[in-house]
């Protein structure tokens, strides 16, 4: 392992209402109080988000949203600024998820802008990046995670990258069950970190990269065992508290 600390984040994206996030909470939080050298995020939906502050309070874990507006307030409807998340008492946000690129029309030029918006307004941005099956088949892997990275980062300053989270999320294998193998999702870390050493080598041995995609309690430890996989970004293992709580223990 390396000397980064690992983080491990549940994405519930449009699951759990207040008292089901507040019941999760209720049960994984006594759990997470065992789970050394490990940072655990939640990001519940906008509507739970208050109810994960309020329960996780001073514990160690974190909660984060699921995307943001780039502009800090304006005439734009049905958004929700960083600042705004902040204010509520967030962490962290989690910025270009492969749904919100593929179904809701996510630019690289818009997460351009969200991602040093959310630094300045004092939350983690955990910037997702992945290819999708067609792009692996036809060997573009490589090529479209050096196009993200370069575009979503344009506008962040070199000095800032240490303070980034960054998830691998092979398209294909979110929500599929089909995970990709521990060679696979290193090979793919590793090429993300080298090109943000192109930009700042100190910043890209400190920054977290963690991998996306039907991470669970029995593929987590041997996936997270890869050098330059530093924690797990989890959709559908992260909605039952038992689950969470053993791919975290798998990163402590
Ligand atoms: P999954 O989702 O674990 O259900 O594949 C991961 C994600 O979309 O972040």
């Amino acid at each position: 392992m390396s000397g980064r600390t690992p983080v491990i984040a549940a994405n519930w994206k449009m699951h759990k209402r207040r008292d089901e996030a507040a019941e999760f909470l209720d049960a994984f939080l006594p759990r997470a109080t065992e789970l050394n050298g490990v940072e655990i995020v939640v990001c519940p939906t906008y509507t739970a988000l208050d109810v994960a502050i309020e329960r996780c309070g001073s514990s160690r874990v974190r909660v984060a949203a699921q995307n943001m507006h780039f502009e800090r307030e304006g005439a734009f409807t049905g958004e929700v600024s960083a600042a705004m998340l902040a204010d509520a008492g967030a962490d962290g946000v989690v910025l270009g998820h492969s749904e919100r690129r593929a179904l809701f029309g996510e630019t690289d030029e818009a997460l351009a802008r969200k991602v040093p918006a959310a630094l300045d307004a004092g939350l983690v941005p955990i910037l997702c990046v992945g290819e999708t099956e067609a792009q692996r088949d036809a060997g573009e892997t490589e090529a479209l995670l050096r196009a993200q990275v370069e575009a979503d980062l344009a506008a962040t300053e070199p000095g800032r990258l240490a303070e980034l989270v960054v998830a691998y999320e092979p398209v294909w294998a979110i929500g599929t069950g089909r995970t990709a193998s521990p060679e696979q999702a290193q090979e793919a870390c590793a090429f993300i970190r080298s090109r943000l050493a192109d930009r700042d080598a100190a910043g890209a041995e400190a920054v977290r990269i963690l991998y996306g995609g039907s991470m669970k309690p029995a593929n987590a430890a041997e996936l997270l065992s890869q050098h330059d996989i530093d924690g797990g970004l989890v959709g559908g293992a992260s909605l039952d508290p038992g689950d969470f709580a053993s791919i975290c223990e798998a990163a402590s």
